[in-house]
């Protein structure tokens, strides 16, 4: 059965993780995984969460089934905080709970590839490296473009439109909607009302991953442009992670939703729960529990917001504090959520490791949040001297 398996690469992320653990310097650096750390190095659990699980503990008195859905109060009270108060979960707007953003995504690819088998998923790059081969394995056609131009550090917007007015109608368009991984790099208000008129004009579907609502600028704040391109199309997908913005990583949280036509909800909605029956039968209960506790408390979420926005002024500080440090790196005050993409070739990001105990991908993206306030200007002289 296996003798036709050809070995595949490690992931490069998990290796540098191991990597990390096993050097024995004191003052190393850790800016590869992508997961927030506060300004001791660790990533904690957020008290709301805490509080919230000892009630989950107490209160629950069934672990029996609940359906392909998954936790219908958690979709319920998390879809004001995506798409704004106004907006009840009806006029077309219809979604379930998934195994985190990455089971979103690949409900999302299936869905695609089973309305429109033909269709070509547009992928704005760089992105997500898990991207691409969630896509691939739903067996769907991708086109990459560039979106970003990192001499000028900032989105390459005539690229972006000339990609896009070569899309062709039932073709989809993959975009995160804030905190872009790995750039920072997002679009601004007219620009997302630019991307709607697009995909309305030329029937592209967009399918818009939120991964990071909350490490921006604010709650709101890092989902209008969600809001405006959600607002100014006929069709949407929209794919979810709770699993930075609730600190709750490793018990995958996450939600889709999708917007159509009132007559074609009903055969998107029962597709939706073929698909997800036949991959997982039903997504992981505690995590989401936590979350609609934490949404269902206004004290649980007042406590939830205060601590993200503690999260966001730390990677905000950070971000001021780079820039400052070196005019090279002054465009990182302008960008937000964890990520940056530092001017670095695969060589010197390779010194950084051995000569300065500094580990990143390979690409130069950096998580911010693996930095603390002291390790500034240690880590923009490392820089300096491998560039
Ligand atoms: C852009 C983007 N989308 C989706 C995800 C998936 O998140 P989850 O851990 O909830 O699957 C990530 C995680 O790093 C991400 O960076």
């Amino acid at each position: 059965m296996f003798q036709a398996l050809q070995e595949q690469a490690p992931d490069i992320l998990l290796q540098l993780i191991k990597l990390h653990r096993a050097d024995p310097r004191p003052d190393k650096i850790d800016v590869g995984v992508g997961v927030y750390r506060d300004q001791l190095g660790t990533t904690p659990v957020f008290g709301a969460v805490k509080t919230a699980e000892a009630q989950l503990l107490e209160q629950q008195s069934s672990k029996s089934y609940l359906g392909a859905d998954g936790d219908i109060g958690f979709v319920e009270r998390l879809a004001p905080i995506v798409f704004g108060e106004r907006r009840a979960i009806s006029d077309g707007l219809w979604g379930l709970q998934t195994p985190g953003g990455t089971g979103a995504l690949r409900l999302a690819a299936d869905l695609i590839a089973r309305a429109n088998p033909e269709a070509t998923i547009w992928l704005w790059t760089p992105t997500w490296p898990n991207h691409p081969p969630i896509l691939r394995d739903a067996g769907l056609r991708m086109t990459a473009f560039p979106a970003y131009d990192v001499a000028s550090s900032t989105l390459d917007w005539a690229a972006i439109e000339n990609a896009l007015s070569n899309a062709k109608a039932g073709d989809a368009l993959l975009i995160q909607a804030g905190c872009h991984n790995p750039t920072g790099a997002d679009p601004n208000a007219d620009q997302w009302r630019r991307i709607g008129e697009i995909c309305q004009k030329q029937g592209l579907l967009p399918l818009i991953d939120s991964a990071y609502q909350g490490l921006g600028n604010g709650l709101d704040e890092d989902v209008a442009g969600l809001r405006i391109l959600v607002d100014a199309v006929d069709e949407a997908i929209i794919t979810y992670s709770c699993d930075k913005n609730f600190g709750l990583y490793r018990d995958r949280v996450g939600a889709l939703w999708v917007k159509s036509g009132l007559k074609r909800l009903e055969a998107v909605r029962s597709n939706l729960f073929e698909l997800a029956r036949a991959m997982w039968s039903m997504p992981p209960d505690h995590g989401a529990a936590v979350v609609r506790l934490i949404l269902e408390s206004d004290t649980l979420t007042a406590a939830w917001r205060s601590e993200l926005a503690d999260m966001r002024e730390r990677i905000n500080a950070i971000r001021a504090a780079l820039s400052s440090a070196d005019r090279g790196l002054s465009f990182i005050a302008n960008q937000r959520g964890l990520f940056a993409m530092l001017p670095l070739s695969p060589e010197q990001v390779q010194r950084l490791r051995y000569e300065h105990g500094i580990y990143m991908a390979p690409s130069g993206r950096a998580n911010l949040a693996g930095l603390t306030m002291q390790d500034i200007p240690r880590f923009v002289s490392a820089m300096q001297s491998v560039m």
